[in-house]
C-alpha cells in the first residue's frame, strides 16, 4: 500500500516539506580561549566584528555568568550578512537555560537560510508535528533574523532563518534602540517589512538609526590582494561546508535528508568508514557526515564534534598566500588529509584555531547541475604534493565566486 506523503505549497511549488534550505548562512563556536580565538578569526582570518553581546547584562543569566570577568560574545561577518560567524564563551553557553550543549558539541549553531518568513514559521510547525526537539522560535537581536532552532540527532543546533540584517558600506550595525522588534515566540504573519521598521524607529520613536556598532579595521593594510590593499593576503568570500563527526552516520543522514531535505551528492569510504556528502544548492556539498570513530585516528581534537568549518577564499593565489600567512603567524596547518575526506574540492588547507577547531580553507568547489551528477573521479583534478604556481581551469572554476561588494 502506498504511503501518502504530505505535500506543501512553498511559494507555488509543491514540496515534501514546507521550507527549502537555500544556503548556509552562519556558523559558530563556543570557546574557552575566547580572546585567542577572537584574534584568530578577526585579525588572521579577517571576519569583521558586527556586534558584541554581553551576557552578564542579561537578567536571566545565573550569578556564575554575571561574575565572569568578561562574558561577551562576538558576531562577525565576511560580507554584508550581519553575521556569518559567531564566537561565544563556552563558560557562558553552558549556563544557558534555553539551550543545552552536549559535552563535545562546541558548535554554537549551524544556520541555514530558507526562502521566506512563512517558511520559518511553517518549519516550526513541521518540526513540532514530527517531534523534532525545538529550542526556540522568534527573532534574535543582534542580527534581526527570524528563526527556529532545532537539535539534530547528535545535539547540534540547526537554525533556520529568514531576513538577516545587511550591513553596508558604512559598516554600521542596527542600533540597540531598535531591538524592541525582537521576538521570543512564534510571530504572527504577516509582519511589517524592515523598511517599515526603520521608518517607525526614525520618525515615530526618535531612534538615532546610525548609533549602532561600527567596525574599523585596526591592522595595517600591507597586502595587495588582486589590486586592493588589505591586512591579510586573502579574503574569505563564502562560508561552509560544515563537516561533522557524528555517532551514527545513518541516523544523521536520515535526519538531514528526510527531515530537512538535504540531497546526497556522493559518499566515500575511508578505512571502512562511510562518509556522506550532502548539498542544499549547486555546491558539491554544504554538509558532510563522518563517523566519530575517525576523529582520533585522523588526529582531530576529540573535544569537538566539528571536523571542520570551511571558508572559501577568493582565488587559488589567495589560498596559496593564506597558507604562508597563517604559518608565519604560528598557526598549525595540518599535513594534507586524504582526498576521500574532501570530495568535490581540490587544493585545501586545514588550519587549527587556538581552541583546536579545524578550519578548512579552499578556493574551489565542484558545482552540481540540473541532473545531479558529479564529475567522474577520473575527470577530477589530480593533486600534487607540491602546489603548482598556477592551474588550468576546470569547467566550473570560479563560477561560484560571486562575492558582492568590495573586498575590504
Ligand atoms: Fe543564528
Amino acid at each position: 500500500m502506498a504511503i501518502a506523503v504530505q505535500q506543501y505549497n512553498v511559494g507555488g511549488i509543491v514540496l515534501p516539506r514546507p521550507f527549502k534550505v537555500r544556503r548556509l548562512g552562519h556558523f559558530g563556536f563556543n570557546a574557552l580561549k575566547v580572546w585567542e580565538s577572537l584574534a584568530f578569526y578577526n585579525a588572521l582570518l579577517g571576519f569583521k566584528i558586527s556586534d558584541e553581546l554581553d551576557f552578564s547584562k542579561n537578567p536571566n543569566m545565573p550569578e556564575a555568568v554575571k561574575a565572569l570577568p568578561d562574558a561577551r560574545g562576538f558576531f562577525m561577518r565576511h560580507g554584508t550578512d550581519h553575521h556569518s560567524f559567531v564566537l561565544f564563551n563556552k563558560r557562558v553557553m553552558d549556563f544557558r537555560a534555553d539551550r543545552t550543549f552536549r559535552p563535545d558539541v562546541t558548535i554554537n549553531q549551524i544556520t541555514w537560510q530558507v526562502g521566506s518568513l512563512r517558511e520559518v514559521v511553517d518549519a516550526f510547525h513541521y518540526f513540532q508535528e514530527r517531534e523534532v526537539p525545538i529550542q526556540r522560535v522568534g527573532r534574535d537581536m543582534p542580527g534581526s533574523n527570524w528563526h527556529c532552532y532545532v537539535y539534530d540527532p547528535d545535539g547540534h543546533t540547526n537554525e533556520f532563518y529568514y531576513g538577516i540584517e545587511q550591513v553596508g558600506w558604512d559598516d554600521i550595525s542596527k542600533p540597540r534602540a531598535m531591538y524592541y522588534r525582537g521576538f521570543r515566540e512564534e510571530p504572527s504573519l504577516p509582519q511589517i517589512s524592515e523598511n517599515a521598521e526603520v521608518v517607525e524607529a526614525l520618525h515615530d520613536k526618535g531612534v538615532d538609526i546610525f548609533s549602532g556598532y561600527r567596525y574599523e579595521e585596526k591592522l595595517p593594510a600591507r597586502y595587495d590582494v588582486e589590486g586592493v590593499l588589505l591586512p591579510r593576503p586573502f579574503k574569505i568570500t563564502k562560508i561552509g561546508p560544515v563537516h561533522l563527526f557524528v555517532d551514527d552516520v545513518d541516523a544523521s543522514e536520515v535526519f538531514y535528508t528526510q527531515t530537512l531535505g538535504f540531497v546526497k551528492t556522493e559518499e566515500s569510504t575511508y578505512h571502512g568508514a562511510r562518509c556522506v556528502f550532502l548539498r542544499t544548492g549547486s555546491e558539491h556539498h554544504s554538509l558532510a557526515l563522518f563517523p566519530k570513530a575517525l576523529r582520533a585516528s585522523l588526529g582531530f581534537s576529540t573535544h569537538t564534534t566539528c571536523k571542520s568549518f570551511g571558508v572559501e577564499v577568493g582565488s587559488y593565489q589567495q589560498l596559496r598566500e593564506a597558507v604562508a600567512f597563517l604559518k608565519s603567524h604560528g598557526v598549525t596547518v595540518l599535513d594534507a588529509l586524504p582526498p576521500e575526506l574532501s570530495l568535490g574540492m581540490d587544493y585545501v588547507v586545514h588550519a587549527i584555531d587556538p581552541e583546536g577547531h579545524c578550519i578548512q580553507l579552499y578556493y574551489y568547489m565542484e558545482q552540481i547541475g540540473w541532473d545531479g551528477r558529479v564529475r567522474p573521479p577520473q575527470a577530477r583534478r589530480p593533486l600534487t604534493a607540491e602546489w603548482p604556481e598556477a592551474l588550468e581551469p576546470l569547467s566550473d572554476t570560479y563560477v561560484d565566486q560571486v562575492f558582492q561588494g568590495p573586498l575590504g
